[in-house]
């Protein structure tokens, strides 16, 4: 409990998840003052349950903003799986590109390189310390328009974007958080627009990691074997119509593009 030390008051020590929800509250005041972004929604259930130390707690950045961290915590492969997805959106992009959820290592800095003079780029993330830590990676923050906000209830017009990204988000996230995350981005996105995916899959019969990753994702990613025995495609939104879904998988099929077209 928080207080004058002099006070009488219960004194309990604070455990490191309570500490992840002060910085958050915390960091949403600065957030706010600084006059960054409107008020977010509050941080979801499963993010303040599951996920408090990899993205809430201030330590968490400080331990997994390294992008030899992230690419070991891909098998190698983050580079590969971000240029996957960058590439989708052509070389030069000159059109308005959100990307749904804060990335640790390079990716939006990545894709900022890519924005030629007509292209701008939306990041929403609904952790205040995240958009925080995306603002001070990034070499040219002033390129991107970080925004506070829920990938399952995007503030944003239908049709408002060109391209959408989300890279790796879907896996953290409850069914129904999911399928709300994946009718939004579909929603936002412009029709004849691209909706990119990169994500978790099963893998083939023949990989190892189809048996070394149970038990790793069933212990720290209560959420992930859900999308393993998915399709993606599957939790489309019935009332919106898609005109083409491609899917490749990578790395003996243990991770996942998918790319629909609106
Ligand atoms: C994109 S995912 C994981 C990506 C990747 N594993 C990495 O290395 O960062 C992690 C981010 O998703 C954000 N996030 C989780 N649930 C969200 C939601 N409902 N709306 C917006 N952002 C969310 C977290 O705050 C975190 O910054």
């Amino acid at each position: 409990m928080r207080g004058c030390s002099w006070c009488f008051h219960e004194s309990h020590s604070v455990s490191p998840k309570q500490t992840a929800a002060i910085a958050q509250s915390e960091t949403l005041q600065a957030l706010q003052i600084a006059g960054t972004g409107r008020t977010p929604t509050s941080i979801p259930e499963y993010l303040h349950n599951t996920y408090w130390w990899a993205y809430l707690h201030p330590r968490a950045v400080h331990i997994f903003e390294r992008q030899w961290l992230v690419n070991l915590i891909l098998w190698g492969n983050f580079a590969s799986l971000r240029v996957a997805a960058l590439q989708e959106l052509g070389d030069v992009i000159n059109g308005r590109v959100l990307q749904v959820a804060c990335v640790y290592g390079d990716f939006t800095e990545h894709l900022v390189r890519r924005l030629g003079p007509a292209g701008s780029v939306d990041v929403i993330d609904v952790a205040p310390i995240q958009i925080k830590n995306l603002q001070a990676k990034l070499s040219n923050p002033q390129h991107v328009n970080a925004l506070l906000q829920d990938s399952s209830d995007l503030h944003f017009e239908d049709g408002s974007h060109d391209a959408v990204v989300v890279f790796f988000l879907l896996h953290e996230q409850p069914a129904e958080v999911r399928r709300k995350t994946i009718a939004e981005a579909l929603r936002v996105t412009k029709p004849g627009g691209k909706l990119i995916f990169v994500d978790y899959h099963k893998p083939m019969a023949l990989s190892p990691f189809r048996y070394l990753m149970v038990p790793v994702l069933t212990t720290l990613e209560p959420f992930a074997m859900d999308l393993w025995n998915g399709q993606i495609a599957d939790w489309l939104p019935a009332d919106i119509s898609v005109s083409n879904v491609d899917k490749q998988t990578y790395f003996g099929g243990l991770y996942q593009k998918v790319v629909i077209t609106r």
